[in-house]
């Protein structure tokens, strides 16, 4: 993508997730996570100013430079350690066993190859480790998941590879994960793209 056409997507999605009813989401994320933390898909660093004192370090990674700029202007703790790193979830750039948690919040939808993702979430979790997650995805109701198949390919040319349709609680098991928290339910707003998955996911 071109560098205006970073710039532009990037100050779309920054605005389009500070709406406020990510907030209460963002809150139980932020206070579940301990210890050296990689956020996946940390966009503009919206989860920063939330993380507790549980948190000593916090990686930020994402594939795009504007967003990785704003995330660097976010104000954050004093104490609070961060780096923020371009790259891809397919293809962590940190060495096995390396983080205590993995954060994730609106980012699964986006990332091509999921399996492969959380594949790299795997190795780079310490034993004992955890997956802390809020994503949109596929509802329930045979109709409402029907419609989320019918636009996820308009909507994922027109939302930057954003899917609809993804099943967090499938995808997570059959990717070596366990849920030990899982939440479900329809948030505020646009209902093909309000249904929450919820939960801290460990490898097994
Ligand atoms: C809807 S935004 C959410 C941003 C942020 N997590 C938040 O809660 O505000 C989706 C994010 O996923 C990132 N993303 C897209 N593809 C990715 C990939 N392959 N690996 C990691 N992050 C990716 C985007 O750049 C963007 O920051």
């Amino acid at each position: 993508m071109s560098h205006l056409g970073d710039r532009i997507r990037s100050a779309l999605i920054d605005r389009s997730m500070r709406n406020a009813r990510f907030d209460p989401y963002r809150s139980r994320i932020a206070s579940a996570a301990e210890g050296r933390v990689l956020e996946v898909g940390i966009g503009s660093g919206l989860n920063l100013p939330l993380y507790g004192v549980k948190v000593r370090h916090v990686t930020g990674l994402d594939p795009s430079p504007g967003l990785l700029a704003r995330a660097a202007r976010r104000g954050v703790r004093r104490d609070l350690g961060l780096d923020l790193v371009e790259g891809s979830a397919e293809r962590l750039p940190f060495p096995d066993r390396s983080f205590d948690c993995v954060v994730m919040t609106w980012t699964g939808c986006s990332i091509p190859d999921i399996a492969g993702a959380y594949g790299e979430i795997r190795r780079v979790l310490r034993p004992g480790g955890c997956l802390v997650f809020a994503e949109h995805g596929r509802s329930p109701g045979r109709a409402a998941a029907a419609f989320q198949d019918l636009l996820t390919p308009v909507w994922c040319r027109i939302a930057g590879g954003c899917r609809l349709n993804r099943d967090f609680d499938t995808l997570l098991r059959h990717s070596g994960f366990a849920l030990q928290r899982l939440e479900t339910g329809y948030m505020p707003g646009l209902r093909p793209l309000a249904f929450i998955y919820e939960g801290v996911a460990v490898p097994r």
